[in-house]
């Protein structure tokens, strides 16, 4: 059964799809067979981080019960990262209970090592976040953002969720909370720290992942050491096969791009 994880926060913009985008690029590239689901119904944005602005099939498709999980799958040549892209509509989208059910039960009879969800702002009903092995919870080191993931932690704690918090776009301005006042108040470490980096609008605008833009940067450093750590606790081996395709697939895109 795959490992799901849940991108989490409250506040809006503090970088829960950069986040969600890149570390299921470094765990793919590390070997590891992953799945990237935009589950953010009112503003899906990986399709423009993956430059997979022409995916029109999503998380919605999955609502129908004779729905196959892979027949909306889409494959991130230049990673061979598998996506499940969102759809861009005006009707608002609310999962019942009963839908949750369903399309998570589609992905829990699948063979990935990881399947991460990317989700909107704000808070998550029981019956949605429950179907999750755990939270990636992510803040920004500024008093708003901090408040508001630490009353979603307690919502977690208050449904048995795991979770782990990672602080984004920590610029060491005079102004931030320092990473040590945050952990403080969440009562834990964090999992991962990852600088603010002029790289990760730049990898947007490009529409190519921070960490394969640059292996360099500060963040692609810090987001591939983040996924080294859930590397180090998967229970699965990373398959070498996947790393080769992922090469000359991504070989390929290069020639094709230009
Ligand atoms: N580490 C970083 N350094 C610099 N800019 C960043 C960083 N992380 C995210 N950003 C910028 O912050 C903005 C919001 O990022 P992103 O869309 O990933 O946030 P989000 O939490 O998914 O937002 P939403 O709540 O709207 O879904 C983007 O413009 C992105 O370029
Ligand atoms: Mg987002």
């Amino acid at each position: 059964m795959p490992y799901i994880m849940r991108i989490s926060s409250q506040k809006g913009g503090v970088g829960k799809t950069t986040v969600a985008v890149n570390l299921a690029v470094s765990l793919q590239r590390r070997g590891y067979r992953t799945l990237l689901i935009d589950a953010d119904t009112a503003n899906p944005s990986v399709g423009f981080h993956l430059g997979m602005t022409n995916v029109n099939v999503g998380f919605k498709n999955l609502v129908k019960k004779e729905a196959q999980l892979k027949d909306f799958i889409s494959i991130h040549a230049p990673s061979g990262l598998h996506t499940i892209c969102g759809t861009i509509d005006s009707k608002p989208f609310t999962i019942s209970e009963e839908n949750a059910k369903t399309i998570y039960s589609k992905i829990k009879n699948t063979n990935y090592a990881f399947v991460i969800v990317d989700t909107q702002p704000g808070f998550t009903t029981d019956y949605i976040a429950k179907v999750y092995d755990e939270a990636i919870l992510i803040t920004t080191p500024e008093d708003t953002a901090v408040a508001s993931i630490i009353r979603l932690a307690h919502s977690f704690d208050k449904i048995h969720l795991k979770h782990h918090l990672v602080i984004n776009k920590i610029g060491r301005h005079k102004y931030e909370l320092h990473p040590k006042e945050i952990e403080e108040a969440y009562e834990g470490k964090a999992i991962g720290m990852l600088p603010e980096d002029e790289i990760v609008p730049m990898s947007i605008a490009e529409h190519i992942p921070a960490v394969m833009l640059s292996k360099r940067a500060k963040f692609s450093q810090a987001t591939v050491a983040l996924a080294e750590t859930y590397s180090a606790m998967s229970e699965y081996t990373p398959d070498e096969g996947i790393s080769k395709v992922s090469f000359w697939n991504r070989l390929w895109s290069l020639f094709k791009r230009r």
